[in-house]
């Protein structure tokens, strides 16, 4: 592959485990008793705003006790360093890939330290404690609840996705469980636009039979590694490395 092929990488929850940040449908997936599905819908923020109010609030602040690990700072050194395009897809909402220096970076989900106003669509940094209620600094509106995607909501610049995924000439899944559309159907997309698939995760996803190779391990071993081999060697094929 010559360095200014384009990639695009998809991560999810798996490569934040490392850095401390639970995984959804692991041990541990659940929040006091609720799955996922339960509290990051607007049907839960309409019923009991306080309890999704503090679920993010909790995951915000957690923020801050945690650090990039080697595969945040390995795509970060991708970034730096691949000359092709590159677009880095995030299905999660820490913000532990900006913090290692990814700059090509999407957050497809939302970010916690971030508000969006209900009222007039204004998305605006926030990195404290959000309560039910707060007023939106543009319009006034006490409507600014946490910047997530919400199950049944739409996920942000899938546009800019659809483009890079039909132009891209790799396609990298790191650390998801491939249980969540439309990400989970990436790498059919990709594929099916002639881009050869790689994924990198712990143990086999749901979507594993759809990639060209799957590599088994831990996020902060398996992405220095494919960037390390992939920086050194620009003319053989991406799935010889
Ligand atoms: N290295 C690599 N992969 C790992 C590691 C690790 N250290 N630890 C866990 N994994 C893998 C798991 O094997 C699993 O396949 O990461 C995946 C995590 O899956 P999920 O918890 O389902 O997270 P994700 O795929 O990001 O969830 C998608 O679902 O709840 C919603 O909006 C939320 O963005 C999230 C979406």
């Amino acid at each position: 592959m010559e360095k200014r092929s384009a990639i695009v990488v998809l991560t999810g929850a798996g490569i934040s485990a490392e850095s401390g940040v639970p995984t959804f449908r692991g041990p541990g997936g659940l929040w006091e008793g609720h799955r996922v599905e339960e509290v990051c819908t607007p049907q839960a923020l309409g019923a009991d705003p306080a309890l999704v109010h503090r679920f993010y609030d909790l995951r915000r602040a957690a923020l801050l006790d945690v650090v990039p690990n080697p595969a945040h700072e390995a795509l970060a050194r991708l970034d730096r360093e691949w000359r092709g395009e590159l677009l880095i897809v995030t299905q999660n909402v820490d913000d532990l890939h900006e913090r290692a220096g990814a700059r090509r970076l999407l957050h497809m989900h939302g970010e916690l330290r971030s508000a969006l106003c209900a009222a007039c669509g204004a998305r605006m940094p926030h990195p404290g404690p959000l309560p039910p209620g707060s007023r939106c600094p543009g319009c006034g509106a006490a409507a600014l609840r946490p910047d997530i995607v919400f199950f049944g909501e739409f996920p942000y610049a899938m546009e800019r996705i659809e483009a890079a995924l039909a132009a891209c000439d790799l396609f990298v899944s790191i650390g998801t469980s491939g249980a969540v559309y439309p990400a989970a159907g990436f790498v059919a997309k990709a594929a099916a636009y002639g881009a050869r698939t790689l994924e990198l995760n712990l143990e086999p996803s749901a979507g594993s039979r759809r990639f060209d190779e799957t590599r088994l391990g831990p996020a902060s071993r398996l992405v220095p590694e494919w960037v390390e081999a992939l920086l050194q060697s620009t003319q053989s094929s991406p799935m010889s490395r």
